[in-house]
């Protein structure tokens, strides 16, 4: 299948209409969006999919209905919270169980840790995969990287919210990691025509990982991407799993520059909360003890 030939947005179109209403409110997707992913599903006709990030699990619903009439054709979700993350109250991904009781059948949900702990259960021999996750660093980059040796050659992996980083007023600048990986990854691909308001680009792609993608010279280029600074810091047993699960499928010089990534990005972590917490103490010092101290100072200047 040569990606730059299609148009997924066209790809039976109508056949994510009867769905559409049962997602509404509950798929992160626009419109145009959820038409890119059912089209490329249903070109890529694939037998094992696997997708990182389901939330609510409108994305999950989209592909399990594009892959129903596929024989054997699977779909494993990985989402690193059990818990909706908009509501506490659901777990991740209810929407299936609650509104698409026939498309289960074909769906394993794996909640509570990140990607490499799932990895084993999950097996390689992907054909498509998509991610949609965090969105700042780690967030895709690392993603990619721990689910990148389950990919056969020749998957498609489409990446969500590419240009959430120009959303309006600067207000999510630092959510440019799906956006990275896209551009890092030097194989054919593709982006939506369409574009959603307020997305001022295109907002979704896809990418066709020509040779197996451990061995992509870009893998490097990810790892440098792992040096900028991070959002957030997955926990120490994280961090463990996925190092023990890079050192399985990655070159040892590779291995060994995620592990000093890591020891590098906690130790910035631990000194800008360091920092926070300096600022923090000076605040309370400048806005209360100063002021209570003068006040005293004054009222037992005045009692003497
Ligand atoms: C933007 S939402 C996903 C939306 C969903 N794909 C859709 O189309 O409706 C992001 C989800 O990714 C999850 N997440 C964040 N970091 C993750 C990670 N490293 N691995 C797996 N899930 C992650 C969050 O818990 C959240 O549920």
């Amino acid at each position: 299948m040569n990606i730059r030939n299609i148009v997924p947005e066209q790809i039976e179109r109508e056949r994510l209409l009867p769905l559409r209403e049962k997602i509404a409110g509950l798929s992160e997707m626009k419109s145009e969006e959820q038409f890119f992913l059912n089209g490329i599903v249903r070109a890529v006709k694939p037998k094992k999919s696997l997708e990182l990030g389901v939330a609510a699990g409108g994305g999950s619903a989209i592909i399990l209905n594009a892959i129903r009439d596929i024989d054997g054709a699977t779909l494993h979700s990985v989402d690193y919270s059990e818990r909706w993350y908009k509501d506490h109250r659901k777990r991740s991904g209810f929407v299936v169980g609650e509104r698409f009781p026939d498309l289960y059948e074909k769906w394993n949900l794996y909640t509570g840790g990140v990607a490499a702990r799932f990895c084993n259960d999950i097996g390689g021999g992907v054909d498509f995969c998509l991610i949609d996750t965090a969105h700042a660093l780690p967030g895709e980059v690392l993603d990619f990287l721990m689910v990148c040796p389950l990919l056969r050659e020749g998957a498609v992996v489409v990446l969500h919210d590419l240009c959430l980083h120009t959303w309006p007023r600067n207000r999510l600048r630092n959510e440019y990691a799906s956006s990275l990986l896209f551009n890092a990854l030097d194989d054919p691909k593709i982006t939506i025509r369409a574009v959603d308001p307020p997305m001022l680009f295109p907002n979704i792609g896809a990418v066709r990982i020509e040779k197996h993608a451990t061995e992509a010279d870009y893998i490097d280029d990810l790892l440098r991407f792992l040096t900028f600074p991070w959002k957030y810091v997955p926990l120490p047993e994280e961090a463990d799993e996925i190092l023990r699960h890079f050192s399985k499928h990655y070159r040892s010089d590779q291995a060994e520059f995620l592990r000093r990534i890591f020891s590098f990005q906690r130790e910035n972590d631990a000194t800008r909360l360091k920092r926070r917490l300096n600022g923090i103490e000076r605040f309370v010092r400048s806005t209360l003890v100063k002021p209570l101290r003068s006040l005293f100072e004054r009222k037992s200047r005045d009692a003497g």
